[in-house]
């Protein structure tokens, strides 16, 4: 029996504040505008997966997602597999005492602790954990953000879960995607009292994918261009001074409006995709109806490719938010597994995640 050779590592979820719709090349994930998100606390949801490799294994490489195995023949994955392969053989040739491990099979085996293809960011955590654990496997000397780069052919919003804090994908201009990927905007410590709050609509997969859907709202909706070409640059530009700053109203007014903007441009889509619900769109009311009560914007809701909220707000403004988000919310139908907990914004950063 040959030897066995493992690695594991767990990733964070990120949350995007501008949202990445659309893809410029599909092959290699490359986006029709840049992007910006919160990478959260890994107490809370993560991937966690182990990458195995050795030449006992059957010839073909395997992924098992939640004790399901997965098709790895897709581009996407296979990306993946051939460009740590790819650095993994450079080693080799360097160092002749290696053992050849980009010969051999390799067995993914990964879990997420909270629901897969729900509008929870499954794949950007998913990827950047399998990007992540070869990585290590392999024992490549490479950066976030070169990890982030293949990350980012998996699925594109994982590229910014190489990184912890406030981070921004850079859309890139280059047609072979090599200036596409994360850059930190500011460390989590930056401003450390921000927290998120996620209400679990539904735990149930999504109807349409992230990857189908805006592949359809590129080819169909009239108000995507604007979006892509002239809304969320200027949104960028926006969200990056609020984070410097630390000015939260600014910060929480554009996450809001960019995530209607980003539900607008679902609705304007043909045929039309919904990933809000009645439940998704209460869960505005409240946030809007706490900002009143407040006199000023104190929270920020934001929705991904599906009906789960994720609102965000600062630590001393916990019990006017998160309480009266699960007072208003708490029992009422609909919320299944919701969760109440504060989640802090993610100081580690994957880098030193092993
Ligand atoms: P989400 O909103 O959860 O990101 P997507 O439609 O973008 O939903 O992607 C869901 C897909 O991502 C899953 O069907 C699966 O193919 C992939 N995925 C999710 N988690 C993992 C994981 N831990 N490892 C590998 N792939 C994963
Ligand atoms: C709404 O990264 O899941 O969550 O690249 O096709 O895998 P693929 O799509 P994915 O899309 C995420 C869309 C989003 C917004 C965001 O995370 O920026
Ligand atoms: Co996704």
């Amino acid at each position: 029996m040959s030897e066995i050779h493992r690695a594991s590592t767990t990733a964070p979820v990120n949350i995007a504040v501008i949202k990445y719709w659309g893809k410029r090349d599909p092959k290699l994930n490359l986006p029709t505008n840049s992007s910006l998100s919160v990478t959260l606390s890994q107490a809370d949801l993560r991937t966690h997966t182990t990458a195995s490799c050795s030449s006992s294994y059957p010839s073909s490489d395997s992924l098992l997602l939640n004790g399901s195995p997965q098709d790895v023949s897709g581009a996407r994955t296979q990306a993946c597999f051939r460009e740590l392969r790819a650095l993994r053989k450079k080693i080799e040739e360097q160092d002749g005492s290696l053992p050849r491990l980009s010969e051999m099979p390799l067995k993914i085996v990964s879990e997420n602790n909270f629901p897969t293809a729900a509008g929870l960011a499954s794949s950007a955590a998913g990827f950047a954990a399998l990007v992540r654990a070869i990585a290590n496997l392999y024992e490549l000397p490479a950066s976030p953000t070169e990890l982030s780069r293949i990350a980012r052919q998996g699925s594109g919003s994982a590229c910014r879960s190489l990184f912890g804090g406030y981070v921004g994908w850079d859309q890139g201009s280059a047609a072979d995607g090599s200036d596409s990927m994360a850059f930190e905007v500011a460390p989590a410590e930056h401003w450390p009292n921000m927290r998120a709050v996620i209400l679990v609509v539904s735990a149930a997969k999504k109807g349409v994918s992230s990857t189908a859907g805006m592949q359809t709202t590129v080819a169909t909706s009239s108000l995507f261009a604007a979006r892509a070409s002239e809304t969320v640059p200027k949104r960028m530009q926006e969200m990056q001074k609020a984070i410097k700053e630390k000015d939260f109203e600014t910060f929480a007014k554009v996450t809001m409006m960019d995530s209607n903007s980003f539900h607008a441009t679902c609705l304007d889509t043909y045929p039309p995709i919904f990933y809000l619900n009645d439940v998704s769109r209460a869960a505005i009311k409240v946030v809007e109806s706490i900002n009143v009560a407040a006199g000023k914007i104190i929270a920020a809701y934001t929705f991904d490719a599906g009906p789960n909220a994720v609102v965000y707000y600062l630590e001393e403004k916990e019990k006017e938010v998160a309480g009266l988000f699960k007072a208003a919310l708490g029992d009422k139908e609909g919320w299944s597994g919701k969760r109440g907990d504060a989640i802090q914004a993610n100081s580690e950063g994957l880098e030193k995640a092993k």
